[in-house]
């Protein structure tokens, strides 16, 4: 008898935020109270780890089924219509009342991050539909520390996801309680850790990144760590990797990390291996530097496929 073949609906699906960054450009060095200080640019477009990366992914081709508690406010239907416009899947979105917002502003290499976090810690175990996202390839989750009602259950949800067949990943961006709580029970349900620099030695509680990096690698079959304007490495199965940053003039490093995520993990699911995934999150960290906010540069698609193409990738 023929055997039925199963198609995963998704290549990934994603659980986590989705909010709008409002970015003021060009303020005073010096920020001193009750006075009047002028930006020199602003704008106002989708933020948020989870949903930068939802949307670079599809830009990049990948089929993304993306969850979250959006707001019912003005600011959360803004935000869903970036993802829409990529052909993001968000059939299971929960709606919730006032979105999260984050302010950034940027001084010259370094940046103030304001985060007020609405419904995007508001997302709980119980929003989620686990077939829908069994239905992918492969899971992800961005801004652990953020998802204050969910975060209890992730070792839960991950375990559940690699015991349905996918492979997973995380990053858990910053965590603004600075004390990095709880992720030991998700690392052995993960394949690929994307942090920082820093995130990396906080996760491992290292001084040093050589030092957080062995320590990582022996909990995650695949490590990368995103060094800025150094590029990244990656430890996989005891072999490390490297990969130099792709030279831009950069506008803003606003989304630099999800966007080298959607590069890595975009080659990742379609079979690549370390090193194509590093130069290609790279490349994806850097064009993502060339314009507003983490999203915009892919907003262009004959833009990113030119950029891609000057790079030697294309489709
Ligand atoms: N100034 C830059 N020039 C070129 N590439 C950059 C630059 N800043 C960031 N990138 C790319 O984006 C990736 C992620 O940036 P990074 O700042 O390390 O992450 P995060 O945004 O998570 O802090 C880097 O590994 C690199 O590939
Ligand atoms: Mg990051």
């Amino acid at each position: 008898m023929a055997k039925t073949c199963y198609m995963p609906k998704f290549d990934i699906a994603i659980a986590g935020e989705i909010n709008l960054d409002l970015i003021l450009y060009g303020l005073p060095e010096q920020m001193p109270m009750e006075r009047e200080l002028l930006a020199s640019g602003f704008t106002i477009t989708l933020g948020s780890s989870s949903a930068i990366l939802a949307h670079n992914l599809a830009a990049l081709g990948s089929r993304v089924g993306f969850v979250a508690k959006v707001g019912g406010d003005s600011f959360g239907t803004l935000a869903m219509d970036c993802l829409r416009e990529r052909g993001v899947d968000l059939a299971h979105v929960a709606h919730g009342a006032q979105s999260g917002v984050t302010l950034i502003l940027p001084h010259g290499a370094q940046r103030h991050i304001l985060t007020y976090p609405g419904t995007i810690s508001e997302l709980r175990f119980e929003d989620l539909d686990l077939e829908y996202l069994a239905s992918a390839r492969h899971f992800h989750m961005s801004s652990l520390f953020l998802q204050r009602q969910l975060l209890p259950h992730v070792p839960d949800l991950f375990r559940r996801m690699k015991a349905s067949g996918l492979t997973t990943s995380l990053d858990t961006n910053d965590d603004p309680d600075d004390r990095w709580e709880g992720i030991e029970e998700i690392l052995p349900h993960v394949d690929i850790l994307l942090p920082n620099e820093r995130e990396a030695k906080k996760i491992a509680r290292a001084d040093d990144l050589e030092t957080a990096l062995s320590q990582l690698a022996q909990k995650v079959p695949t490590v990368v760590v995103k060094m800025g304007a150094s590029g990244a490495v990656a430890v996989r199965d005891g072999q490390r990797f490297s990969a130099p940053a792709v030279p831009v003039t950069v506008v803003d490093p606003v989304g630099a990390g999800d966007s080298f995520d959607a590069g890595f993990l975009h080659q990742f699911l379609l079979g690549a291996d370390v090193t194509t995934c590093l130069a290609y999150g790279n490349l994806c960290g850097a064009f993502s530097t060339t314009d507003c906010g983490g999203t915009e540069a892919f907003r262009n698609p004959a833009r990113m496929q030119e950029f891609l193409r000057q790079h030697g990738c294309s489709d």
